[in-house]
């Protein structure tokens, strides 16, 4: 039935959409984020809880936003304009691009400064810093590297420019061809430091950590970091998975696609706490440790191990490009919008985008240092204060609140026929699945999260 063309370009073919998709997926939220907050969140339960909102809310999510995105064909929030007005409902559903725009926006301003410092740990890796130091000697690096604003701009500006620089250049070109190199080289890397952590005597506690559920440690906090984090690594809320989507043939299947860009998503995640978790135990470290978690424990293992420099230094560079292929994603939405709506060339567009979140990213920076100040959030004490702000505000309430209301839109404001022709499978049973998650599972599993935050339920 419908099928309009972008006029942003489409991808080169389905694999090409997985592989851009998955790119933006995988990024600092798998071997930078899941991590450290696994650990500040106690491990096993925290994981579990993770495990069943990717199940039950992000796959759901992730057909709904793909399906929305590739029906339009625009920018997220002229998609929703669009879309609303053709399904004859009112115009304030674009709310929902708008609102994902600004996150887009915060996010990248603070996933920029962690970039930043995966670049720095390239060259500290490469000119063998980290060769025989203590797990005090490599804290001790960390703390003087986000201690010192003048140096965490510099890898910060870097970080933004190449970003600036790829979208500038349209998403086709580049970078399909990068992910597909980059991504299993990844892969084999986290392969071999878990290796590396099988050998450490602590493998097992390790994995207890992760995969034995403490129920009595999870907080209502710490369920809405684990659903958070299930949008944030997925990529949901904000239109970027919208916006791949518009460039998405229309003889892919969203199905298919979805579950094994969630699939891969969540296998890198696990891995790279396989990885950390066993050297974090056997160098006496803290799990608790913060944002720097993987700073502090990655380098200890590549110090001590044959061909660490190496092995480091690739991490690092790999690390570096996971991350770019996600930010990439958390500008293109907006820059999109500025070329359909400004009549601004993507160039410009990308640009002043770029110069926004560079601007916005010294909040960040400065949050590690002179700008630091402690606070509480549903139990538990953030550090960081502007930076833990922006990612609980982006993370915790403003993805979530933009996922359920494409799983809304979706499910209750589209008409049945528009999706299922989308979704391609006709009446079947796995489209029944997915209507009835989206529809009342996903809603009714984003609210409950938040009424038990705001303590107007209690288990
Ligand atoms: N999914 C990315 C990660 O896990 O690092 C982060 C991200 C990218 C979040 C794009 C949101 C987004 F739209």
């Amino acid at each position: 039935m419908t099928d309009r063309t972008s006029i942003h370009g489409q991808w080169s073919s389905r694999l090409a959409f997985i592989l851009a998709a998955t790119g933006s997926a995988v990024g600092l939220g798998n071997i930078w984020k899941f991590p450290y907050i696994t650990g500040e969140n106690g491990g096993g339960a925290f994981v579990l809880v993770y495990l069943v909102c990717v199940v039950i809310v992000g796959i759901p999510i992730m057909m709904a936003e793909v399906l929305i995105g590739r029906r339009g064909r625009q920018s997220p929030i002229n998609t929703m304009r669009l879309l609303a007005h053709e399904e004859s409902r009112h115009g304030i559903w674009q709310i929902v691009g708008w609102s994902g725009m600004v996150a887009g926006f915060l996010i990248i301003s603070f996933y920029s400064v962690i970039a930043g410092w995966a670049l720095a740990y390239v060259f500290r890796t490469a000119s063998g810093t980290f060769t025989g130091v203590t797990a005090d000697g490599v804290s001790s690096i960390f703390s003087s590297l986000v201690s010192d604003p003048e140096r965490l701009l510099a890898w910060h500006t870097i970080f933004m420019v190449m970003t600036t620089i790829v979208v500038s250049r349209g998403v086709r070109s580049g970078l399909e061809q990068a992910v597909r190199v980059l991504m299993p080289l990844l892969f084999m890397l986290l392969l071999v430091l878990v290796g590396y952590a099988m050998n450490t005597d602590k493998f097992d506690e390790g994995l207890a950590f992760l995969f034995s559920p403490n129920f009595s440690a999870l907080t209502p906090g710490a369920v809405l970091t684990a659903m958070g984090h299930a949008f944030f690594t997925l990529s949901l809320g904000m239109g970027a998975i919208m916006i791949y989507g518009s460039y998405l043939p229309k003889s892919a299947s969203i199905t298919k696609t979805s579950v094994v860009v969630a699939l891969m998503d969540t296998l890198v995640a696990l891995l790279a706490g396989m990885a950390i978790f066993p050297i974090v135990f056997a160098n006496g470290l803290e799990a608790g440790a913060g944002p720097g978690l993987i700073f502090q424990t990655l380098p200890l293992a590549f110090g001590h191990m044959p061909g660490g420099t190496l092995f480091g230094t690739l991490f690092f560079v790999l690390l570096v490009f996971a991350a770019w292929t996600s930010g990439i994603s958390l500008l293109e939405p907006a820059v999109a919008w500025l070329v359909e709506n400004q009549g601004v060339n993507r160039v410009r567009a990308a640009t002043l985008m770029g110069i926004l979140g560079w601007l916005f990213g010294i909040v960040t920076i400065m949050s590690f240092s002179s700008w630091a100040f402690e606070f509480d959030f549903a139990g538990e004490t953030k550090r960081s204060g502007m930076f833990d702000i922006l990612d609980i505000l982006t993370a915790n309430i403003m993805l979530p609140l933009g996922g359920l209301a494409m799983a809304v839109f979706a499910g209750w404001f589209m008409s049945r026929d528009s999706t299922m022709d989308e979704l391609g499978m006709g009446d079947s049973l796995v489209f029944r699945g997915w209507f009835f998650l989206v529809r009342y599972v996903t809603p009714v599993a984003v609210i409950v999260v938040f009424l038990q935050l705001l303590g107007v339920i209690d288990f």
